[in-house]
């Protein structure tokens, strides 16, 4: 936690916060893991960012079996979210509510009996439940795609125009960027954030994280990785809506990539905890207005 605390001022519960661990059986939840990084997060004055209410196609097998109509769906994840938030309406500050709810072409995706019985309406409501549990808290949808203006970025752009016909509050959207050195720095971030500016939507890089490529020279892939941790930074940095970056792991050792032996190192501080280039790259992009921003650099923390 002490190193946590002096490089972070927010915290993103990776898992605890997940149906699989809070909701695992129809008539229980299980908040210990939550109830007690909550209190070392809050004990460190830290940022709680919730995540996540909906991410279609990861409910426990128990909504799967047992849902089976829209009223169900629908009294089903109005009981988790009014649950939930709730309990949590004073130390969360930011929720998650919707998760990865498109698919590459902007479809909504029908993996989930919430999605596919009830569709969009049920995300509006989704919206809507959580606002009046966390009057306060400030509601995001999250998503891995958003990193160009492409076919999601326009389905989210359409549910935004339809959450505010409805009323309904909705304050941000997630950039998760999951990225690749093989890819490069994403240059199409500054448009994306302008495009949700237009529609008075902050933007947040809620899941930062830089997959190296399998080149035998390390010392220029982490180069390569530090730059675009660095191009990042500058980019939420330079955006008047950008609210936050918040890394997915801060040491390589329990990287949610190392944990699932895809390719490893993606995160700013070696499996010693050592920095990195990147580190060093990530400090130098939210300084590129003079340190005179207000963004917070955060980690998910479910390994602090
Ligand atoms: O804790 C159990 C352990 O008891 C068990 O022995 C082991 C066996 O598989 O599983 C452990 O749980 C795993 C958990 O990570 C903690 O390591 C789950 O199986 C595994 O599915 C889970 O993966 C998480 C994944 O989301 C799915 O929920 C990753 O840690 C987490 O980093 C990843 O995060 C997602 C974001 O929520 C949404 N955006 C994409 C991002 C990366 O996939």
């Amino acid at each position: 936690m002490s190193l946590l605390k002096s490089d972070f001022n927010s915290v993103t519960l990776e898992n605890a916060l997940k149906w699989g661990v809070l909701h695992s059986t129809p008539d229980s939840y299980d908040f210990t893991e939550a109830d007690s990084m909550m209190a070392d997060a809050k004990g460190a004055g830290m940022r709680v960012r919730g995540h996540t209410l909906l991410w279609p196609g990861t409910e426990p097998s128990w909504v799967n079996d047992t849902v089976t109509t829209c009223t169900e769906a629908r009294s089903v994840l109005k009981s988790h979210i009014e649950t939930v938030v709730t309990r949590y309406a004073q130390t969360i500050e930011q929720w998650d509510v919707a998760n990865e709810i498109y698919d590459k072409d902007g479809r909504l995706k029908t993996n989930s009996p919430f999605t596919r019985l009830c569709g969009e309406n049920l995300i509006i409501d989704a919206f809507r439940w959580a606002a009046a549990a966390a009057p306060k808290a400030r509601l995001y949808l999250n998503d891995d795609r958003l990193t160009s203006v492409n076919a999601a970025v326009q389905a989210y752009s359409a549910l935004i125009d339809k959450l505010h016909s409805a009323r309904v509050p909705i304050h941000g959207i997630g950039l998760q960027t999951h990225l690749k050195v093989e890819d490069g720095a994403p240059d199409s971030l500054p448009s994306v954030m302008a495009l949700f500016r237009e529609k008075s939507i902050d933007v947040e890089i809620t899941e930062l994280d830089v997959r190296l490529s399998e080149s035998d020279d390390e010392r220029e892939d982490l180069k390569r990785q530090a730059a675009i941790y660095e191009s990042v930074a500058k980019s939420c940095v330079e955006a008047s809506n950008c609210t936050g970056i918040t890394v997915w792991g801060f040491t390589d050792k329990y990287s949610w990539l190392s944990a699932s032996s895809v390719e490893g190192g993606p995160t700013i501080r070696d499996a010693n905890f050592v920095p990195k280039l990147a580190y060093d790259a990530l400090r130098e992009g939210l300084c590129s207005n003079s340190c005179t921003t207000s963004q917070s650099t955060t980690s998910s923390g479910s390994h602090a």
